[in-house]
């Protein structure tokens, strides 16, 4: 199966995606980790696109797309996945269509108003990218990842001016993929409100 989900910053397609791969088995490909992975490793790509990810703005589509056309080529892809993050524009939805066609696309329905609430207190392993909340899944030793014992921190996107900086970014360049995949019959939209738990169970019943 090849799912992409979709959604504001903060719906919790991150937190979903988690409990998805452990009971569908699909491997979890989030452009925004990659990014992540490659700005730690200090890369090439990591350098290119530091400073444009912590402003909240989106990574040039031409470098997105190359990134994702290699992930996709990788051996445990081949039996599907779950793409978080991508496409965020319809340039590169066009250019998913040309590798792979989409079983589902999941759309996470949360107001701005829990949005920023949820990012403004998300914390983030350094280490396994595993996700918690200070209120609502804080891990059980202040700043020290339960899964991996790495460094729990604060994205630098999840400051204040980056938080809105993205939340219009994606009502420019991302909403309009609703009505785009709604045109091809695979959307699907789901209430992202409430227990994760519960927000996955309305998802399993659509699948
Ligand atoms: P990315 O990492 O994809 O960030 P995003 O889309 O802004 O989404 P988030 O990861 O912030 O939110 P999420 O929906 O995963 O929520 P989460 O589960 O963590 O992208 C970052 C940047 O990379 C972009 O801004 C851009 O620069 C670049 N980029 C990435 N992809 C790109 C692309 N395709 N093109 C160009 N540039 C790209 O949950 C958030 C918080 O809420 C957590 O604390 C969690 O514990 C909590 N939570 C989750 N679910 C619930 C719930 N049901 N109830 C209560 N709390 C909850
Ligand atoms: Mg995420
Ligand atoms: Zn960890």
């Amino acid at each position: 199966m090849k799912l992409l989900f979709l959604g504001p910053p903060g719906a919790g397609k991150g937190t979903l995606s988690d409990l998805a791969v452990e009971k569908l088995g699909l491997p979890h490909i989030s452009t925004g980790d990659l990014f992540r992975a490659a700005i730690k490793n200090e890369t090439p790509l990591g350098l290119k696109v530091k400073s444009i990810m912590a402003s909240g703005a989106l990574v040039p589509d031409e470098v997105t797309i190359e990134m994702v056309k290699e992930r996709l080529a990788q051996p445990d892809a081949k039996k599907g996945w779950i793409l978080d993050g991508f496409p965020r524009t319809i340039p590169q939805a066009e250019a998913l269509e040309k590798i792979a066609a989409v079983d589902r696309v999941v759309n996470f329905e949360v107001a701005d108003a829990i949005v920023i609430g949820r990012l403004s207190t998300r914390r983030v392993c350094r280490a396994c990218g595993k996700i918690y909340n200070v209120k609502s899944s804080p891990p059980k030793k202040e700043g020290v990842c339960d899964a991996c014992g790495g460094e729990v921190y604060t994205r630098d996107d999840d400051k204040e001016e980056s938080i809105k900086t993205r939340l219009d970014t994606y009502r420019k360049q991302t909403a309009p993929l609703i009505d785009w995949y709604g045109k091809k019959g695979v959307l699907v939209t789901i209430d992202g409100v409430g227990d994760p738990n519960e927000v996955y169970g309305r998802f399993a019943k659509l699948m």
